[in-house]
């Protein structure tokens, strides 16, 4: 009898993922902060909005017992994807504490909250400003009064071209692709690849395991449409440098920046 080959497991890429990208509970601590720092009170209520496999709504849950946290996303796989691997992490107290909607982030009647957290930059899946504006103006209108919506984005004249950025990990390289710059659009396409060590000492390519195409949007833009939908004002969070040039993790509120490769920031509307 000819003895099949066994199959391999499934590449697991939301595993990868959460090393390589993910920082949630850097992330809460930040949205916390920042809360505190603007309203000088206490927040309850998150959004996480585009919240893919909620990690970040765990981590609010883990906070504080008080804190509750709602993640929106309209992609089925990696919501069931948390449901399993981030939800059953929690205490039973904090994952009741989790309530997660699986729909548009332009839908009317998304849970009031305090704060609303649009991060890795999924708010750039928009393209027209109009579509960017009827996001913000449904995240204004789903704020608590004095609630904040907090945004990250990335910029710099390294993306404004084709570009491959490996970062090594234990036992796997994180490649971060991008695919050109249209100057004319200010849109470009990223692929997330993982290149990983398996046990026998090869690398087994796992290629374009995530692909955004995105609009390149500017810090400038961002807050104008958040003016524009009501915000009273808005803030940027700017990273710090640390010794060998990189960014050091460290955000604080600036008036203006400063000129670098690439950067990160985050800006904030205050309802
Ligand atoms: C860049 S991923 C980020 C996921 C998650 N925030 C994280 O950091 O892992 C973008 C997510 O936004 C979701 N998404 C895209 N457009 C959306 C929309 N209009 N409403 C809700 N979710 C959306 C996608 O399904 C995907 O899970």
């Amino acid at each position: 009898m000819k003895l099949s080959k066994p199959v391999p497991p499934p590449f697991d890429k939301y595993h990868f993922y959460r090393r390589a990208v993910q920082s949630p509970d850097v992330d809460v601590r930040f949205l916390r902060d920042t809360y505190r720092e603007l309203r000088k009170s206490e927040p309850n209520d998150l959004r996480e909005d585009f919240c893919g496999t909620f990690a970040i709504s765990c981590e609010w849950a883990k906070l504080s017992p008080k804190y509750r946290a709602f993640g929106i996303d309209l992609d089925h796989e990696p919501i069931s994807y948390g449901m399993a691997h981030n939800l059953t992490e929690l205490s039973k107290s904090a994952a009741e504490r989790v309530i997660i909607r699986e729909e548009n982030v332009l839908s009317p009647g998304l849970p009031k909250v305090d704060i609303i957290a649009a991060m890795n930059f999924s708010h750039y899946i928009f393209k027209a400003r109009e579509t960017m504006k009827q996001y913000f103006a449904n995240a204004y209108s789903t704020l608590n009064d004095g609630g904040i919506l907090v945004a990250d984005c990335f910029g710099g004249p390294a993306c404004q071209k084709q570009n491959k950025d490996f970062t090594e990990h234990r036992g796997f390289t994180y490649v971060w692709e991008q695919v050109g710059y249209d100057p004319v659009t200010s849109e470009a396409v990223f692929h997330i690849h993982f290149n990983v060590k398996e046990k026998s000492g090869k690398v087994r390519r796992h290629k374009h395991q995530f692909t955004y195409d995105w609009r390149m949007w500017t810090i400038l833009e961002l807050r104008e449409i958040m003016l524009e939908c009501g915000f009273k004002k808005t803030h940027v969070y700017w990273e710090g440098t640390s010794r060998n040039g990189d960014g050091d993790g460290v955000f604080t509120r600036v008036q203006s920046g400063e000129v670098c490769e690439a950067w990160v920031a985050y800006v904030v509307g205050e309802r």
